[in-house]
């Protein structure tokens, strides 16, 4: 039976005008809204307990198997509000799709994509005025993440997890915005190896990244780019986006899916409208070296890396221990091409042709 996720109102909801001076300057991750959702379930019963509360803490026993063992999985998505104040979901198919894969590599149970997407729905709906106005392209950043909530320290699946869906206003992932980041490639540390996790949408992905990220952090780098951990001859994808080039060629280049690799939603809507703008899309597999002497050449024109939460963000260069390439500067109006186009769509400027967005409300 379909979850329904009944609303229980929240009694004190944050008043319009602090709604407000969040949506002045809402930055990335740090206010909610005044619901969330939550399911739990349980080897016995199933998905039950559906519904949509007001936003707070959540109970957890300190033996709850997820404070351990780390069985954990999550997503994220955007709501976009058009001109017309109309609500929007850009392809939350994919992220339903994903979360359920990622469910199953973590021995998650795998919530339904019709259950997945009512408890978007009904939290965008109930929180509908926390979605900003689209014109500064600020949005509703969604999180849904389930997790092992049974009391127990033994090493097995759990058989009580909680599913939860929190929403948060968002401008600019980096807070310098659109402006180019530097990338810190690691030789030291690896995200994930093949057979790994590093294609399911887990927290320990990104608990293993962040040593090399404050590494980059020290370098003046906004994220860490990984190789692949055995051979180290391929180009992964950086802490928490994915990361691709574009050619003097007209290639747009970016390492393929060999379930190391997060199979990124921005990432595929970027291959799709870079071939609609006239890029060849090229996934495969691109090499430490072929990255620095592309760059060096001039083979590599434009960089940048991708996501939902960041969108995409040029790249100004690449550093590491062996030295430094940079792309010249201000080389990026192809990724803005791409980028605006993506932009366009999401936000209801421009005719969503590939049937992308899905209203809410
Ligand atoms: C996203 O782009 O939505 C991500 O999950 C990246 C990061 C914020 C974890």
């Amino acid at each position: 039976m379909s979850l329904t996720f009944s609303l229980q109102r929240n009694a004190n909801p944050r008043t319009d005008a602090d709604v407000a001076a969040i949506h002045a300057a809402p930055g990335f991750g740090q206010y909610f809204t005044d619901h969330m959702a939550l399911a739990t379930w349980s080897v016995e019963g199933g998905w039950r307990d559906d519904a949509i509360v007001p936003y707070g803490p959540l109970q957890l026993d300190p033996a709850a198997a997820v404070l351990h063992y780390a069985q954990e999985v999550f997503e994220g998505l955007k709501a976009y509000r058009h001109a017309d104040g109309s609500i929007w979901l850009f392809r939350p198919e994919m992220n339903a799709a994903r979360f359920a894969a990622s469910a199953e590599r973590l021995c998650l149970p795998v919530l339904p994509e019709e259950d997945f997407l009512t408890s978007i729905a009904d939290l965008v709906k109930a929180d509908a005025r926390w979605v900003p106005s689209g014109e500064t392209e600020k949005s509703l950043y969604l999180r849904p993440f389930m997790f092992a909530s049974e009391s127990f320290l033994g090493v097995r699946p759990a058989r009580t997890v909680t599913y939860c869906l929190i929403a948060s206003p968002v401008g600019a992932y980096f807070p310098q915005g659109v402006a180019p980041v530097d990338i810190w490639v690691t030789d030291e540390y690896s995200r994930a190896g093949i057979g790994g996790t590093g294609a399911a949408k887990c927290g320990g992905n990104y608990a293993s990244s962040l040593i090399a990220q404050e590494e980059g952090y020290e370098h003046g780098c906004s994220q860490v780019l990984f190789i692949e951990a055995s051979a180290k001859d391929r180009v992964e994808e950086l802490g928490g986006m994915n990361v691709f080039l574009i050619t003097k060629d007209g290639r747009l280049r970016t390492p393929a899916l060999m379930g190391s690799i997060l199979a990124g939603v921005t990432r595929d809507s970027i291959l799709r409208m870079g071939e609609r703008l006239g890029l060849r899309p090229d996934e495969g597999r691109i090499t430490p070296d072929e990255l620095t002497e592309g760059i060096t050449s001039g083979e590599v024109v434009e960089a940048f890396c991708c996501g939902t939460a960041a969108v995409i963000s040029p790249i100004s260069g690449f550093k590491s221990r062996q030295g430094e390439v940079r792309l010249a500067d201000g080389a990026h109006d192809q990724t803005l091409a791409i980028r605006n186009a993506i932009l366009d769509v999401q936000y209801g400027r421009a005719e969503d042709t590939f049937g992308w967005m899905h209203r809410v409300a």
